[in-house]
């Protein structure tokens, strides 16, 4: 398989043996440094990490996988570039190019980071944006592949805001690679029309279906994994928790919604989550609506069900099989 010199920014440009392609790599990768052995093959290289939003996962996976394979790494955090402040996407693009092997972009509009790759003559990872969040998407699928063994014919169950980048994500993955993929939300949470449509033309392909539910138990009958996320996601104003949590509380994840999926149903989530009041934004709209958790409760996210440390850790090896096959 052939990726070197391409972009990584949505999976809507990979087809499904290139993803099926990347998924494999990264489980090579994981071997190879779960025995010890060094696969530090690209000494010389290095990328640039551009953040324009915080992350943990997303940013130490990006150094640690580039670490691992002999790269060198440059971090820009979001105060610290002038990337669309005092120059454009398109110089920066052309700016790190000449420097570096390869650039990774987080931030907020899609457009922004396919214009740093249209500019850019090297290769452009998408580390999330309003829209996509496609590492994360690789992560999870190895995720599923190791607990289910396959990806095809999976019941795959996405809880909440299902028109941002995760929700859409999640359902472009899925309908590429034959997973049976539902969002269940009130209406207006569904995913854009346009994508919908296009997502319908790969499930042809794939063999898997889409189903856009209100109703959460009848959404969950038969899921083989439950899938939630935010219900305010970065950027977004602090306006929204209060519209979010009056609309989105019936599609919390909590036990007595996993009881009603099959018996080896698990539940993951790409992470951050609000699960308790440990955290200060947590803390702060728990006090304020009365509220113990958001999108998942402690009880379902502590549980043996949950495998979302599994899946966090996946991230540095699906975003390591990224770096290596397109560097
Ligand atoms: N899941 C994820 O992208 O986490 P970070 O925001 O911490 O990178
Ligand atoms: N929807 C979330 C995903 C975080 C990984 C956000 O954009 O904040």
């Amino acid at each position: 398989m052939e990726l070197k010199g391409r972009d990584f920014l949505k999976l809507i440009d990979y087809t499904p043996e290139e993803i099926g392609y990347l998924i494999d790599l990264a489980a090579e990768y994981k071997a190879k440094k779960k025995a010890g052995i060094a696969h530090n093959d690209f000494q010389g290289k290095n990328i640039a990490l551009i953040f324009e939003k915080t992350s943990t996962r997303t940013r130490c996976s990006f150094e640690v996988a580039a670490h691992d394979l002999g790269i060198m790494t440059t971090y820009l955090d979001p105060a610290a570039s002038q990337i669309g402040k005092k120059e454009s996407i398109a110089d920066t693009a052309r700016v790190l190019s000449g420097i570096y092997d390869g650039i990774e972009y987080r931030g907020f509009g899609q457009e922004i980071v396919e214009e740093l790759a249209k500019y850019s003559s090297v290769p452009v990872w998408n580390g999330l944006t309003n829209e996509f969040h496609p590492t994360q998407i690789l992560a999870d699928f190895l995720t599923i592949k190791e607990q289910f063994g396959h990806l095809e014919g999976i019941n795959f169950v996405y809880m909440g805001d299902a028109r941002y980048n995760m929700g859409n994500s999640l359902m472009v993955g899925c309908a590429k690679m034959g997973l049976n993929f539902t969002a269940c939300a009130p209406e207006k949470y569904f995913p854009d029309k346009a994508l919908i449509e296009l997502c319908e033309g790969y499930a042809k392909e794939s063999g898997a279906t889409l189903r856009f539910e209100t109703d959460p138990k009848k959404a969950v009958e038969n899921a083989d994994v439950i899938y939630t996320d935010v219900w305010v996601s970065m950027g977004e104003p602090v306006e929204v928790w209060e519209e979010r949590i009056n609309e989105l509380s019936p599609y919390q994840v909590n036990s007595a919604l996993i009881e009603v999926a099959g018996e080896n149903a698990v539940f993951m989530h790409c992470l951050p989550a609000y699960h308790d009041l440990k955290t200060g934004v947590g803390r702060e709209m728990g006090e304020r609506f009365g509220r113990d958790s958001m999108e998942v409760t402690d009880e379902v996210f502590e549980s043996e069900r949950s495998i979302v440390f599994m899946e966090a850790e996946n991230r540095m090896h699906t975003i390591k099989a990224v770096i290596a096959a397109t560097i």
